[in-house]
């Protein structure tokens, strides 16, 4: 029996089954789950019973995968680089209490595309839950094809060749972290056009996130006020569903596409222990790099206020 593929909404989201992803896959397999993402943008894929290993197996499949930056003495709740922590738990797996942290996971919650500060941009995110709390922790999807599809015409050919500019930074800020824009405009940002073509689908998306700050060219003001009504538009009801997790599921979503954020829950006092693999676009599957992740770089000079102590906690 090949992948069954169930829609969510008629042109976003497949609840996906039939398939062990334990193993490895044949070609014929692997098409069917890459086909089902060039279609439907994310998939679930229920009580897979993927281990770590397994989960980094199976996501080595679509391409390198991004690593947590090494640190001088900072140790990993987690045991491959290739994982990173979206949980709300600290290095000993109890309810993280470092305000840093918390601030820091925040911006999860506002609409984004994993990496878009990053120059080289990520395709797939592989989302496993391993523990979720009782009540609320959903995730969230809209569908950035759809959504320019139903642009006004006008409007499309207004972005045709418009550039956006992303920080991390600029995210933590708007989730409320301490951070002064000048501190930002210090800092590495990365320019994506806001409309490019979807390489698996032919279809046209957007290209926006928490992370865009500015549309190059245009006044500020109204650049950021292009982009508000952007994600708007994006995020109304008939682009949107949410993923209600159980333990050993997984989530595929294609960030090219697509944009995310997590719902609310009672992060102080449930746990939600959440590990994401991420490609890097244009990759070629199963490559491996031994050297450092232009992550590092990056967080190198991450700024205390929106830095998660460091790698353990990942970062996005
Ligand atoms: C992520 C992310 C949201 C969530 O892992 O990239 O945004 O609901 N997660 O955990
Ligand atoms: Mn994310």
């Amino acid at each position: 029996m090949g992948l069954q593929v169930n829609p969510i909404l008629p042109k976003f989201g497949a609840e996906c089954s039939g398939l062990d992803i334990t193993r490895p896959l044949s070609p014929e397999e692997l098409k069917e789950v890459t086909d089902a993402m060039d279609k439907f943008g994310v998939c679930v894929y229920r009580d897979t019973g993927l281990t770590d290993e397994q989960h980094v197996e199976f996501s080595r499949n679509f391409g390198y995968l991004e690593r947590v930056p090494a640190r001088e003495g900072m140790k990993m709740r987690l045991p491959f680089r290739e994982l990173f922590d979206a949980s709300n738990l600290n290095l000993e797996g109890e309810i993280t209490q470092d305000p840093a942290a918390i601030q820091y996971r925040k911006g999860d919650r506002l609409w984004h595309t994993d990496s878009a500060f990053m120059e080289k941009r990520t395709s797939y995110s592989l989302l496993l839950a391993h523990q979720v709390p009782g009540e609320g922790g959903e995730t969230w999807f809209a569908d950035t094809r759809t959504a320019y599809d139903d642009l006004p015409e006008d409007m499309k050919e207004f972005l045709e060749d418009k550039v956006g500019v992303n920080s991390l930074w600029w995210s933590r800020m708007k989730a409320g972290a301490e951070i002064a824009e000048e501190e930002i405009d210090a800092r590495p940002k990365a320019r994506h056009p806001l409309v490019h073509t979807h390489k698996g689908s032919g279809r046209k998306a957007l290209f926006i996130a928490a992370h865009t700050m500015d549309i190059e060219g245009m006044d500020k003001d109204e650049g950021r006020s292009l982009i508000k009504q952007l994600i708007e538009h994006c995020t109304q009801p008939q682009y949107i569903f949410s993923v209600k997790w159980n333990a050993g599921d997984l989530v595929i979503w294609d960030n090219l596409c697509t944009m995310h954020r997590g719902g609310e829950f009672d992060y102080e006092h449930e746990k939600r222990d959440m590990r994401r693999t991420t490609v890097r676009e244009g990759t070629e599957p199963h490559t491996m790099e031994t050297g450092d992740d232009p992550f590092a770089e990056l967080f190198s000079s991450t700024p205390k206020t929106v830095d998660i102590v460091g790698a353990r906690e990942g970062g996005r």
